[in-house]
């Protein structure tokens, strides 16, 4: 009976600890995700040749669709040189096309050919990632129309055909990057 305080002293220390174990435990983990988290957003270097953007964590989810099973479809793009060409190709047709060269005029054109090759390769089951934003935080200060957003789908056709790539592969492609227009026209 006398020994009652005590213990209950006792375990009411053993409380106090282990909420303070509990509760150090859970701000080293949060410290770990937000070092992890900062890190990642920090660790960009800027290629050489363009201009920095601001901090955005790197993800294949960025990428605004899922990449296709194989890489058939990759290969009948000629691989990584015929994705270049064509977006070469496509970002050359886009700075002249009166419809929509406007909104290029004030772009980092190295990034853009850049991120917009690893965004085909890596959709089109290719060896890329994705290291680009996301759809929506890239064109969101753009005002794009659909009118625009068509215009330089219909380049991309042009190039597509340009480089010889089979119909039904084009359309492959096209239908991965239809959806984005949700997250690229806001207006
Ligand atoms: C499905 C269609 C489209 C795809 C897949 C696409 C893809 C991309 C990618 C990968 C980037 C670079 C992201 C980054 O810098 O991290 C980008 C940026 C950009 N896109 Fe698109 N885009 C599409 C449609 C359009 C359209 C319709 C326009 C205008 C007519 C456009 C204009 C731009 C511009 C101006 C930038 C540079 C953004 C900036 O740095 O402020 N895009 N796009």
């Amino acid at each position: 009976m006398k020994q009652a305080p005590t213990i209950k002293a006792a375990l009411y220390m053993k409380m106090v600890t282990l909420c303070a174990l509990v509760t150090a435990s859970v701000l080293m983990v949060n410290q770990t995700a937000f070092a992890i988290e900062l890190s990642k957003q920090q660790n960009q270097p800027v290629p050489a040749g363009e201009k920095p953007v601001d901090p955005y964590v790197q993800s294949n989810d960025n990428a605004g669709a899922t990449p296709m099973t194989d890489d058939t479809v990759y290969h009948q793009f000629g691989g990584m040189d015929g994705i270049s060409r064509i977006v070469d190709d496509l970002i050359d047709l886009s700075s002249k096309d009166e419809r929509i060269e406007g909104i290029f005029r004030a772009t980092d054109l190295v990034r853009l050919r850049r991120t917009l090759k690893e965004q085909i390769c890596y959709i089109l089951g290719g060896p890329c990632d994705y290291t680009g934003r996301d759809m929506k935080e890239s064109h969101k200060t753009h005002g794009i129309t659909m009118m625009e957003y068509n215009a330089l789908i219909e380049l991309l056709q042009v190039a597509m055909e340009k480089e010889g790539v089979a119909f039904r592969a084009q359309n492959k492609l096209l239908a991965k990057l239809a959806p984005m227009y949700r997250d690229i026209v806001l207006r």
